[in-house]
């Protein structure tokens, strides 16, 4: 497990009971951003400096709920779609927490052209927030994600794969493909790989076990994510060099010794019978979802 830079040794922020280590410095104003303890109410994000203004702030504080359409829920979590427009103090306080953990942002006010994916946990005093990602409402470039967090304190249980795992189901509802926006962090990316490893190989199990032949096309319509990325991790995973040299790879050729050669590795055997990526989104659980 690698750490990210600590720029900010002594600095945390108080968030519900939670003291969470900052990783990066954020542009909040300057009064607030010199404190040792940045104090964050767990709903609205907004931002104080004493636990007093904190707790006096908590019993007034509106926002129990995130101020969007609810637009996935199953037994564990709630997803709400927050408009960047509606609600732009809420999704700048969001941009300034997630800085706190991305060396590399730099979205903060300009929040308007942005739609805000919040994760949360219901409980019964409010929704948890667990984190996030926001998507372009028009991208011509295809991302159909900008930025993702996972607050430190839920790291590493599989939230950030689910939130990956929703972004591309709302691309497949919009009959679309997608890639997330460059460049990504070096957790990021490593989410990233992780993802489209374990959903790219149970495609090509399929294709193998149907005796069907390798579509790159068809695993890319199938899971929304881009022919290039699709290509990216063949390679990264050794099968595309490795085929290329027997030459079966291409389209509409034999899978049969990518498969075989994919099912020699034990690791990744591993990973296709790996549960813990399908725990936590189901597309059946939708709400809804009102495509432009
Ligand atoms: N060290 C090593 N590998 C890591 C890692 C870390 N700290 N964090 C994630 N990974 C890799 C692992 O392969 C992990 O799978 P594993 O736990 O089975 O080994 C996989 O990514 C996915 O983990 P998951 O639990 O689904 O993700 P997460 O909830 O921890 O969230 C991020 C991942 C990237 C969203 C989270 O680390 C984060 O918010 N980081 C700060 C902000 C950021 O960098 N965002 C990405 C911007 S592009």
């Amino acid at each position: 497990c690698i750490k990210p830079v600590d720029i900010s040794k002594n600095k945390a922020i108080k968030f519900g009971s939670y003291l969470i280590k900052m990783w990066f410095a954020s542009p909040y104003p300057a009064e607030y951003s010199e404190r040792p303890i940045l104090y964050l109410c767990e709903y609205c994000f907004k931002y104080l400096n004493s636990e007093y203004a904190l707790s006096r702030h908590q019993k007034k504080c509106p926002i129990k709920v995130p101020p969007g359409n609810e637009i996935y829920r199953d037994n564990n979590i709630s997803i709400f779609e927050v408009d960047g427009r509606k609600n732009k103090i809420y999704c700048q306080n969001l941009c300034l927490l997630s800085k706190l953990f991305l060396d590399h942002k730099t979205l903060y006010y300009d929040v308007e052209p942005f739609l805000f994916y919040i994760m949360t946990l219901p409980k019964d005093k409010g929704y948890k927030f667990i984190g996030y990602f926001s998507k372009e409402k028009q991208c011509e470039s295809g991302y159909n994600l900008s930025c993702l967090l996972t607050l430190p304190i839920y790291q590493r249980k599989g939230y950030g794969n689910a939130l990956i795992e929703f972004s591309y189901m709302l691309s497949q509802v919009e009959g679309k493909l997608g890639s997330p926006e460059k460049p990504l962090s070096d957790f990021g990316l490593r989410s990233y790989r992780k993802y489209w490893r374990y959903k790219v190989l149970k495609e090509l199990a399929e294709l193998y076990l149907a005796e069907d032949e390798l579509n790159i096309e068809e695993i890319s319509r199938k899971t929304s994510i881009t022919e290039n990325d699709v290509w990216c991790t063949l390679y990264n995973c050794g099968i595309l060099r490795k085929v290329k040299t027997h030459k079966a790879i291409g389209h509409h050729r034999s899978i049969t010794n990518s498969v075989d050669l994919l099912f020699i590795d034990e690791k990744d055997n591993d990973f296709l019978i790996n549960k813990k990526y399908e725990l936590y989104i189901d597309p059946e659980k939708i709400i809804s979802y009102v495509q432009d």
